[in-house]
């Protein structure tokens, strides 16, 4: 087709085409059909906490994922046009034959709908927004529950962690030049190699919005004999930072001083997962030192240079 008779096309042609196009790369894996629709400089955004996609990535992330969900098939299921804006109402279903996400084939069936608002300058998609629900599709895998139901007596689940024994740290980030920060024993190592940890933080913590649009935060784990520390962190107020020392690390989170090791984190993925949000991220600085860590176990703090070490 040439540049000229595209210019001049009907918006019915951009809506047929959008239609093959569509079907050749989803359903049948012909990714090089999009060069048809997406112009060259064609970006792909999918909200604030996904990076943008050019047309090339966008073709790289269909063939990853029809090598997971080989009969994917994209039903269109609406169409709105207003003017040189489209909006696509579509659903996605596919069975998981092959590793996605770092997750072994299943082989369960996964269904995702989702809308897709495309801008048109003639004849080629400029830009597209895409949302659709990840939820279908991490819960289909196996990855979240998002289920309701409590299928376990509350007093019974909490009686089972007071029996599982954890350090204490303090979860800091820098407010445009302001630290805050909350005690945090919901954290742990996710992986060495990159080295990866997680941070839980409730939704009602004053310090849960902060952590939301920062880039990083800190981890200091705090030491025996900083149980006062620990009492200032798990309480609420403005002056926190004021009743202890701490000083920037390298990357600007506030590390409370005479802690026995700190870390801090290029924050990564913020889950959602019931009361509370799981903070992923890169571990960029570390340090430790010989100091005992503060020890929490049954809702008491111990310090750990009084207990006998087992022989194994
Ligand atoms: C030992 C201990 C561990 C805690 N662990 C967590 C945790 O993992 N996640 C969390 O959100 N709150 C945790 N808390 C509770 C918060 O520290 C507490 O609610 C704090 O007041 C929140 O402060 P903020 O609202 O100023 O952020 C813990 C408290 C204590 C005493």
């Amino acid at each position: 087709m040439s540049r000229t008779l595209d210019l001049t096309a009907t918006p019915a042609d951009r809506i047929s085409r959008l239609r093959s196009v569509w079907r050749a790369a989803w359903d049948q894996g012909h990714v090089d059909a999009l060069d048809d629709l997406l112009s060259p400089a064609y970006v792909r955004r999918r909200g604030p906490a996904s990076a943008a996609q050019g047309r090339d990535q966008f073709k790289e992330s269909i063939r990853a994922m029809r090598d997971a969900f080989p009969d994917l098939h994209t039903e269109i299921e609406d169409i709105v046009e207003d003017g040189d804006r489209v909006a696509i109402r579509w659903r996605t279903t596919g069975r998981h034959t092959g590793a996605f996400l770092g997750v072994p084939p299943t082989g369960k069936p996964v269904e995702v709908s989702g809308a897709t608002f495309a801008r048109f300058d003639g004849a080629s998609v400029t830009e597209e927004w895409v949302t659709f629900d990840s939820r279908q599709l991490l819960e289909a895998l196996g990855i979240i529950t998002t289920g309701h139901q409590a299928a376990v007596d509350a007093d019974l689940v909490r009686g089972v962690h007071r029996k599982f024994i954890t350090g204490v740290t303090v979860v800091t980030t820098d407010d445009d030049g302001t630290p805050r920060g909350l005690a945090v024993n919901a954290f742990s190592s996710i992986s060495l190699d990159p080295p990866m940890v997680l941070v839980c933080v409730q939704r009602s913590s004053s310090t849960h919005p902060v952590l939301h649009r920062a880039s990083h935060l800190g981890i200091s784990i705090l030491s025996a004999g900083q149980l006062d520390v620990a009492k200032v962190f798990a309480s609420k107020g403005d002056d926190k930072f004021a009743r202890v020392g701490w000083t920037p690390g390298d990357f600007g989170s506030p590390l409370i001083d005479g802690s026995c090791a700190q870390l801090e984190v290029e924050i990564g993925e913020r889950l959602e997962a019931g009361s509370h949000t799981v903070f992923t991220g890169r571990v960029v600085s570390a340090r430790h030192d010989d100091l005992a860590p503060l020890v929490y176990s049954g809702g008491g703090f111990f310090d750990i240079s009084h207990t006998a070490p087992l022989p194994w």
